[in-house]
């Protein structure tokens, strides 16, 4: 989002969204609506005395964000015009958008997802925040499922900028390419991904955190200095580049050669994985041999090594300028 909370939606589709569950991520992505100038934002919530608060809620949070200096003072008649439903049906009755954010229970999202496409227009795209359930299972519950996908956006929404967007086998291309081009007008990063457990980012985000925490088990570090390897290591590249181009730029054989120590260390769940030995076999050892997971000319190559000594360079000077954020006292897990 911009400072000015001018991102885009303007008379676009959607004019008119509906939220379903105002929590954690639901306020979030209203808020993200409202700056981007979503025309109509209606929720609705457990109950019609909570749904009554969100319109106070909101301008909370946003003239937090405004005092901050991260929002400009607009947004705050944006966030006073949102409205509180008294239930799903009336939320979504001319919704073109409707967001599903209630707590991660397959029944609930079953119950809340069947009155939405009850209630809603035809035409209404239905799209459910669920981190991890499988969105084929959630669409048994929506009428006329080739309107319906995930839409996984990630906590804090209005500042992370990827939004996972899964489509079901029966969810319409259209319906796709509308969410994507509405994501990418409002300034966010989609990438659309197929509906495995976990989807794509927590499936990997799961994996570190595992791992994490079995450095700490094992006696390696504890979670301070586990955090402060991570976030000063590989995690300090990851605004920048994925784990490919990493990986490329590493060079393959070396992780290859890293794989088999943890292997002969940690068991089979660390062999060499065979992509990887195939291409260091192949001489495609990253960057240094020209190609990698991706080619790379000699000019390319220079430039790109060139360009991420920049961006590491600025990101240090930025981290430098920023206070601390000192976490408190160990825990004594
Ligand atoms: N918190 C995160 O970091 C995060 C990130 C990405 C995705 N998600 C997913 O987003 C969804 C919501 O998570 P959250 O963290 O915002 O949860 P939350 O508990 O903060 O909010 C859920 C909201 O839904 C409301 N609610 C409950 N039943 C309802 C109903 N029948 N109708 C309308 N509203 C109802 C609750 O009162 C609550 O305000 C979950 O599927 C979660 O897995 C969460």
């Amino acid at each position: 989002m911009s400072e000015t909370g001018q991102v885009g939606a303007g008379d676009e589709w959607p004019r008119s969204v509906a939220i379903i569950g105002a929590g954690t991520m639901g306020l979030g992505v209203g808020e993200y609506f409202a700056a981007a100038g979503v025309r109509r934002i209606r929720f609705s919530e457990a109950t019609p005395e909570l749904a009554r608060q969100v319109p106070e809620r909101l301008v909370r949070r946003v003239r937090g964000h405004v005092e901050a200096g991260l929002l400009s003072e607009e947004v705050v008649d944006r966030a006073s015009a949102v409205e509180g439903a008294d239930d799903v049906a009336s939320a979504v009755r001319d919704a073109d958008l409707v967001f599903e954010a209630v707590p991660e229970r397959m029944e609930l999202k079953h119950e809340v997802l069947a009155a939405c496409a009850a209630a809603a227009p035809e035409g209404a795209t239905i799209a459910s925040n669920t981190s991890s359930l499988p969105i084929n299972e959630l669409a048994v519950a929506v009428e006329k499922p080739g309107r319906f996908l995930g839409m996984h956006w990630f906590n804090p929404p209005e500042w992370t900028p990827a939004v996972e967007v899964i489509p079901a086998p029966a969810t319409d291309a259209a319906v796709v390419e509308g969410v994507m081009g509405f994501l990418r007008r409002i300034g966010k990063r989609p990438a659309v991904v197929g509906d495995g457990p976990g989807f794509v980012a927590n499936r990997i985000q799961m994996a570190l955190f595992r791992e994490a925490l079995a450095c700490v088990q094992s006696g390696l570090a504890s979670p301070r200095e586990v955090d402060e390897v991570v976030r000063s290591s590989f995690g300090f590249r990851l605004p920048f580049f994925g784990p490919f181009i990493i990986a490329d730029m590493a060079g393959l054989d070396v992780y290859g050669s890293i794989f088999e120590t943890l292997e002969r260390g940690l068991g089979e769940s660390f062999r060499p994985p065979n992509a990887l030995r195939s291409l260091v076999e192949e001489g495609r050892v990253g960057t240094k041999s020209g190609a990698g997971f991706m080619e790379y000319t000699d000019e390319e190559r220079e430039k790109l090594l060139l360009e991420r000594d920049r961006r590491y360079a600025a990101l240090n000077e930025l981290l430098g300028k920023l206070p601390p954020l000192e976490p408190g006292p160990d825990g004594d897990r």
